[in-house]
């Protein structure tokens, strides 16, 4: 079932469209211009996502997987006897969580499943396929933007919370970004709830700038959807092969910064908005800061807005980790 901020409802579309053109509008207004990366992941973002995941340059997803494999028991144990709420934010295909969700079937611990996701074409597909592959759980697919729409979390039904924010989702959002928004999900919880965080960890930088530097040039067609989806959702004339793609380690913000860098002196018109943005040569546009985290890091995060850390869950490389956390 997918209920709520259903998909596809006319004025949600209206509310989407207006977000998308206020935030292109200021974002190519800036003195440093900057798109959310939030809007590449249209139905075409989300499968050029897809096929990232699958990269062997991209080992993120792979060493998570590995985690999520080798801890069924570990959830299992930890859950039993529970009768749990599992929401998730920013699922996309849900293929981590499935290893989970079947990991808890196995051990017959009782719950229902929240996905929430921006995307409503892969929300539907992972609804779909959910329905067709588990017979013994409720799921209710939520089509929402949780960087501002957390009322949902109030709204569960009795039981203990298990929150998670998987993939280094957490990584588009800095230090200060994470705080504001690990706090809201604290106030929303209740002591004895879990909040399940995926952290992609530092590591040397061509390791890290690799996974963003594919050699089929898949996650240059990922970022550059953001133009793509201008042209085609709000009439703009930007021409892609007129951009470049730059993705950076910058280690003093422990961050992979993507930008489009102008190839040339050009003007881009976007109809709807009525204007015309003028780019110079070598003009980047930011469109993507993918933050890494080292264990103090994490330690501080979850200090600053209110959790204690309980289970540091690690894949054989230690490149990725699954931090576990409960309100203090
Ligand atoms: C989905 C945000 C975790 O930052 O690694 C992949 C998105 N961007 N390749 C990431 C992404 C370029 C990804 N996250």
């Amino acid at each position: 079932m997918i209920t709520k901020k259903t998909i596809n409802t006319t004025i949600e579309n209206k509310q989407f469209l207006k977000d998308f053109k206020n935030d292109v509008l200021k974002g190519l207004s800036n003195y440093n211009k900057s798109l959310p990366c939030k809007y590449i992941y249209d139905e075409e973002g989300s499968k050029l996502f897809k096929k990232i995941t699958k990269l062997p340059e991209y080992y993120l997803t792979r060493s998570e997987l590995q985690i999520f494999s080798e801890s069924g028991n570990f959830f299992g144990n930890l859950l039993q006897n529970l009768t749990c709420n599992i929401i998730e934010f920013g699922v996309g295909d849900g293929q981590k969580t499935r290893i989970l969700l079947k990991h808890l079937t196995q051990n017959k611990i009782a719950f229902r499943y929240y996905p929430i996701d921006i995307s409503s074409s892969a929300m539907a597909d992972l609804i779909n396929t959910l329905k067709r592959d588990f017979k013994n759980f409720e799921s209710n697919g939520i089509v929402a933007d949780y960087s501002c729409d957390l009322t949902c979390l109030r709204n569960m039904k009795k039981g203990t919370n298990l929150v998670l924010f998987l993939g280094s989702n957490i990584g588009n959002m800095n230090f200060s970004q994470s705080i504001i928004f690990l706090r809201r999900i604290r106030r929303s919880l209740n002591v004895g709830d879990y909040l399940l965080i995926g952290f992609d960890l530092k590591k040397d930088s061509t390791t890290l700038q690799n996974a963003y530097n594919d050699s089929q040039g898949i996650s240059e067609k990922f970022n550059k959807n953001l133009l793509n989806r201008i042209n085609i959702e709000l009439g703009g004339n930007f021409d892609l092969n007129l951009f470049s793609y730059l993705s950076i380690y910058d280690l003093k913000e422990g961050a992979i910064v993507s930008k489009l860098v102008s190839k040339k002196q050009q003007l881009v018109k976007i109809s709807s908005l009525n204007k015309v943005f003028s780019f110079t040569k070598g003009e980047t546009i930011h469109t993507e800061s993918s933050y890494k985290y080292d264990q103090n890091d994490i330690q501080q995060l979850a200090k600053k807005s209110g959790f204690s850390i309980i289970e540091s869950l690690y894949d054989k490389h230690h490149f990725f980790t699954n931090s576990l956390w409960q309100p203090k």
